[in-house]
């Protein structure tokens, strides 16, 4: 028999960035919250994700850094990457961020309940016998790094991202099987921390989802890195080796290494949770909601990774605002998924927004459509750094800018005001007025916007 474990304003399972996030806005409104997880708090972006893998590529800038020192007139040497002292960083920025978490869900509007649970009604999740109803529902259970057909992970020879995060050792070599980012990111910490590295990528290009020239400005910097790469041949199979694995390729070329790391695509985790019997629609496992994120059963919501689009944090904290406010009446405006700024920290680093210029082509008519490429070389900060890249915008002819691409390092840092200029479908004419502090490496956003406006300052035509 199953026992009340209480009543809310709203229960949510997973606490994750899209859970936890939905938890303390419906806090802060005032709602009573029973937020459910079976593993920690804070997910996997906290624990197996975004957080760690950061930490890492900080890391392994630092040997680069260290090994190229003497372009800057400082003499060191790179002595080795002590892999415990690296996950030891790396813990340490995982544990402090984790116990801040703790503290801030530490509230009296929210009841946090450990354990596994599963939808047993609308308005319903049992864990462990115990029911907790809401008068709303709000399902978050993240996603989990998918494999291929007949393509076993095994956490030691065939890993995915989860276990790359705890390696306790460089492999010697590395393939990394997907050229999306999570492999981009693991291929670069890999290389700069020494190992030989080569990716695997069935579509043309790595970073496919980037526009064209940024794949091809990044190609252009991992050729330069010795990172191999092969596009367009879909894997097949992998077979082990007596010191590791050997990928086969279609058409029959092989490659072979110590390790193989999977990063196909993240799936949803929806599997078993009550969902479908309780009317929700899936999709490939995927939850299907309208533009509110209701999916149209009941009083439930779903926000994060398990509904289809962006598989980002920082639009699962986004949804998770969002559902709160909307269970709280407040009326939110709709999150715009092409407004969504998506940083990739490989070195070189990619950070864009909006639409590519194919898709804005596609969208508006090629003939309504201008772009303009500004150089990192003209940018003194850059130049200060040695950084190559550049900052792509695309606008619509007389019209606002619809997508800002960039490749090089920091450029993740520049995305703040992208991400603004978009969403305020700003003019170039009006960004252009407003100035940029010199020398920084934003200014070389300023200057794409000069330029397009019509009057370059630093810009060799
Ligand atoms: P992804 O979708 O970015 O890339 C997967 C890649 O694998 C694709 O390019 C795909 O063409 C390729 N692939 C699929 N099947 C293949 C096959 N049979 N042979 C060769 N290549 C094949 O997914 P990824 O990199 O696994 O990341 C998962 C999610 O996590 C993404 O949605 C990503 O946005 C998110 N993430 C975000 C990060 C960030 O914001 N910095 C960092 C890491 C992950």
């Amino acid at each position: 028999m199953s026992e009340p474990g209480g009543t809310f304003d709203i229960v949510i399972l997973g606490a994750g960035s899209g859970g936890y996030a939905a938890a303390l806005r419906a806090a802060e409104l005032n709602l009573s919250v029973a937020l459910i997880d079976k593993a920690e708090l804070g997910g996997t972006c906290l624990h197996r994700g975004c957080i760690p893998t950061k930490a890492l590529l900080h890391a392994a800038e630092l040997a680069d850094q260290t090994r190229e020192s003497e372009q800057f007139g400082i003499k060191a040497d790179l002595i080795g990457i002590d892999m415990a002292g690296v996950n030891a960083y790396k813990d340490g920025v995982v544990g402090r961020l984790y116990k801040g978490l703790q503290g801030l869900l530490k509230q009296p509007n929210i009841t946090v309940v450990q354990g596994a649970g599963k939808l047993v009604s609308p308005d319903t999740v049992e864990v462990q016998g115990r029911r907790y109803t809401g008068r709303s529902v709000i399902l978050a259970t993240g996603s989990y790094s998918r494999s291929l057909p007949g393509l076993e992970i095994d956490g030691k020879r065939v890993l995915a991202s989860e276990h790359a995060l705890k390696l306790d050792r460089v492999p010697s070599s590395a393939i990394v099987l997907g050229g999306g980012v999570i492999g981009v990111e693991f291929a670069s910490v890999w290389k700069s921390f020494g190992a030989d590295v080569t990716i695997l990528e069935a579509l043309p290009r790595l970073v496919a989802a980037e526009d064209e020239e940024i794949s091809k400005a990044v190609e252009r910097a991992f050729r330069k890195r010795k990172i191999n790469f092969k596009v367009g041949k879909p894997f097949e199979k992998v077979e082990y080796t007596e010191g590791g694995v050997k990928a086969y390729l279609a058409g029959g070329e092989t490659v072979e290494a110590e390790i193989l790391l999977v990063a196909v695509g993240r799936g949803p985790t929806t599997d078993d949770l009550g969902y479908e019997q309780q009317g929700v629609t899936l999709d490939r496992g995927f939850v299907i909601t309208n533009e509110r994120l209701h999916t149209g059963v009941g009083n439930i919501y779903a926000v994060g990774d398990i509904v289809p689009g962006l598989q980002l944090a920082h639009r699962g904290f986004q949804q998770g605002i969002f559902v709160a406010e909307e269970i709280a009446g407040k009326n939110p405006a709709v999150i715009d998924e092409n407004g969504i700024p998506r940083v990739t920290y490989s070195d070189p680093e990619v950070a864009s927004v909006g639409l590519t210029e194919a898709k804005a082509r596609e969208q508006y008519g090629a003939e309504k459509i201008s772009t303009y490429n500004y150089n990192l070389g003209g940018n003194g900060k850059s130049q200060i750094l040695k950084t190559q890249g550049f900052v792509k915008l695309v606008r619509v002819n007389d019209g606002p800018v619809v997508g800002v691409h960039m490749v090089g390092a920091r450029m993740g840092e520049l995305v703040g005001e992208a991400q603004l200029i978009y969403n305020w479908e700003a003019f170039p004419e009006e960004v252009a007025q407003l100035v940029h502090a010199h020398p920084t490496q934003n200014e070389a956003l300023g200057e794409a916007f000069l330029a397009l406006a019509g009057k370059p300052l630093h810009a060799h035509s």
